[in-house]
């Protein structure tokens, strides 16, 4: 099989996400060494404080008795050039002697964008980009990391399953919309993002576990022409996060199974809360006029505790007040084609976002929005 390098810079990206729900608030970066055409060594980082990519590349290659110096690395994201957990990924390729780097993305950290660039440049090894097509084809991939890294606000995902007819489900009732594969994908999603949200009513109606059992084979749209080979991912429960301003969360519910969870409360029901969950497990937000939790807030404190993005998956109220703040990033719909014939429906939000991407999963149309 003959590879190009756009197929070397795919190829990181895959790699990358083998990272995925263990590197957050760092980047998930791939790496891919290639000398004689052939690719002598991969790597990913892998946990948050552990080695970086291009580390885990090159000890892959030596591993198998190959030499790194004049070898070309790719890598999805411009290598550091600082000290943080581990030491500059620049000064260990230049002591490698490679001859050249290949790379994807600059990181959009602007304390060091374009540092690590300059350092290789300066040693005089050759650095050059992925195309701006490919950069564009790809863009989203730092999408949520660039948007945490400059803001410190979390990267807000909606997501939501209706029907043709745009109906979210029945007043009162548990019931699925989407099919098995769809749901899967979810999993996926669930291990892309640091936490889920939800509102109170979801928990009580739905008793939802929130977790991710597996990790599907549409892990991502874009994963399906991937090249031979990927490592298994592991799973991973982000955090659970529960909108119970006033306290009507069943106990015993699957969201409360362990540690994981955050209950986002009011000051009447903190105390009572925290006496039955423990201080560590609840956080009081202001309410406003509307009954609503100031959005911007509870964001700002979650981005503080390091939490770079947030899925919210939903009752409509809740995401209703998303939109109403104003704050998400990107809209997801699962769009079944069946209908449902009842009085008390749930209407699916209406919204002025942009259609980005559809693709399907079964029966399903998976529509991504974006600029709200
Ligand atoms: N099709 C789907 O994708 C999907 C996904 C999830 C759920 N559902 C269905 O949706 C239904 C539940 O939706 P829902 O709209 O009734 O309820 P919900 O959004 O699950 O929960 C609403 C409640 O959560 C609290 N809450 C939510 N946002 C808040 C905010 N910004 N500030 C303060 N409190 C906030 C409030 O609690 P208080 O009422 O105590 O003030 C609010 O009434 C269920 O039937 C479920 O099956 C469908």
């Amino acid at each position: 099989m003959k590879f190009y390098r756009d197929d070397f810079f795919r190829r990181t990206l895959f790699l990358a996400l083998c990272g995925r729900g263990h590197v957050s608030p760092n980047p998930e970066v791939g790496c891919v060494i290639v000398k004689d055409k052939k690719i002598i060594g991969e790597g990913w980082h892998p946990y948050y404080g552990g080695p970086h990519a291009e580390v885990q590349a090159i000890q892959n290659a030596e591993n198998q008795g190959y030499c790194v110096a004049g070898a070309c690395v790719f890598v999805s994201l411009e290598p550091c050039a600082h000290t943080g957990k581990t030491p500059p990924c620049v000064e260990m390729l230049i002591q490698k002697k490679v001859s050249e780097v290949c790379i994807f993305f600059l990181d959009p950290n602007p304390l060091v964008s374009g540092k690590g660039v300059q350092i290789l440049k300066n040693a005089g090894i050759l650095v050059s980009f992925a195309s701006s097509n490919l950069q564009n084809e790809y863009s989203f991939f730092y999408e949520p990391f660039q948007k945490y890294i400059t803001t410190h606000i979390p990267f807000i995902t909606g997501k939501i399953a209706k029907t043709k007819n745009g109906e979210m489900g029945i007043i009162g009732e548990n019931m699925r919309i989407s099919g098995d594969e769809t749901q899967k994908f979810t999993y996926g999603l669930r291990q892309k993002h640091d936490a889920i949200l939800v509102g109170a009513h979801t928990i009580l109606v739905d008793n939802p576990h929130l977790g991710v059992r597996e990790i599907p084979k549409y892990y991502e749209e874009y994963e399906e022409n991937t090249l031979p080979f990927l490592p298994q991912k592991v799973p991973r429960d982000p955090l659970r996060l529960i909108m119970d301003p006033h306290g009507i969360c069943p106990h015993n519910a699957q969201v409360f199974r362990d540690e994981n969870f955050l209950l986002i409360t009011e000051k009447t029901q903190k105390v009572s809360a925290e006496k039955y969950f423990g201080k560590s497990h609840i956080l009081e937000i202001p309410v406003q006029k509307n009954n609503s939790f100031s959005l911007p807030v509870l964001l700002q404190i979650l981005g503080e505790k390091k939490i770079a993005s947030i899925l919210v998956e939903g009752g409509e109220k809740t995401i209703q007040s998303f939109f109403q703040a104003n704050v998400f990033d990107e809209f997801i719909e699962y769009e079944s084609p069946n209908i449902i014939i009842h009085k008390n429906v749930i209407p699916a939000p209406i919204h002025s976002g942009k259609l980005w991407k559809t693709f399907f999963i079964g029966m399903d149309a998976i529509k991504i929005w974006k600029d709200f």
